[in-house]
């Protein structure tokens, strides 16, 4: 026999030897897959109308997450024709690329709400936060009154703002610098809005917990659902061939 390049008995019968070779091979496997991850600049396909949060949707976001919305709704449609004839377009990866962290969610005791903005009133919203039973009589939703009762403190949104621009949500220098004003022009129906208007276009800016006089929990909370799902034109954003 030819002198052999290695002698496989000796790796067999070596469990150590056997060990590092088997992890030395899956390793090139894995890296294999893993490594055009590090070069691709970007791993989601850009879409038309994303943009990142208003300080003030932001901040309704960090109150949704307080009180765990996520636990009974998701923001991911699937694309499953009982999805979409529900709630709309499948979300789209591009949607949630400037979610910290993504409210995809697992769980559906309530419906899924990445399409909700635009779907029903400002007073709706209202509304159903403050007593669910008053609009739905059947939903076993926990009310939230106390939201439309506590001033928002929503901090330092340039911190926020801030941290975000370090995980790569590209906030500029002036919106990080304009985030506390914009917090409250946002909801201020006698405030300027046109420069917050060309920094974040389709920003919705109105009172919207029904009392221009005050800044509560309500209006972040409810200017933060009424844009969910509203950024995209996910008609024109389709492939061509897959549009119908
Ligand atoms: C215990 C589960 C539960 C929690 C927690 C919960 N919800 Fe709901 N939610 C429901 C259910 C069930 C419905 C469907 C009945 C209804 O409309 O009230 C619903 C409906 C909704 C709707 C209407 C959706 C539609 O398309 O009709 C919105 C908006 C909503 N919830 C927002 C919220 C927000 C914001 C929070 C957190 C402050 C929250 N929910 C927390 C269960 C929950």
């Amino acid at each position: 026999m030819a002198t052999k390049f290695f002698d496989h008995k000796k790796i067999e019968r070596n469990v150590t030897l056997l060990a590092a070779l088997s992890l030395a091979v899956v390793a090139i496997g894995g890296i294999v897959e893993i490594a055009p991850l590090f070069w691709i600049d970007n791993t989601i396909e850009k879409v038309e109308g994303m943009r990142p949060y208003t300080p003030l949707e932001q901040a309704g976001r960090n109150i949704y997450i307080r009180e765990g919305c996520y636990n009974c709704h998701s923001q991911m449609i699937r694309p499953f024709r009982d999805e979409t004839e529900r709630y709309g377009h499948y979300s789209l990866a591009a949607e949630s690329m400037y979610d910290h962290p993504f409210q995809w969610g697992s769980k559906r005791t309530g419906p899924d709400l990445a399409r909700v903005g635009g779907r029903y009133s400002d007073e709706w919203h209202v509304q159903h936060l403050i007593d669910p039973r008053a609009v739905v009589p059947e939903s076993i939703m926990p009310p939230y009154a106390f939201l439309a009762e506590r001033d928002l403190k929503a901090g330092d949104m340039a911190k926020d703002l801030t941290a975000l621009s370090r995980v790569g949500v590209p906030y500029t220098k002036e919106d990080i610098a304009k985030a506390n004003d914009d917090l409250k022009a946002q909801a201020d129906p006698d405030a300027d809005t046109a420069d917050l208007l060309k920094r974040y276009p389709k920003a919705q800016a109105r009172d919207f917990d029904g009392d221009p006089s005050r800044l509560t929990e309500m209006d972040a909370l409810v200017a933060y659902l009424q844009m969910l799902g509203t950024l995209v034109d996910v008609e024109s954003a389709r492939p061509q061939e897959v549009r119908r």
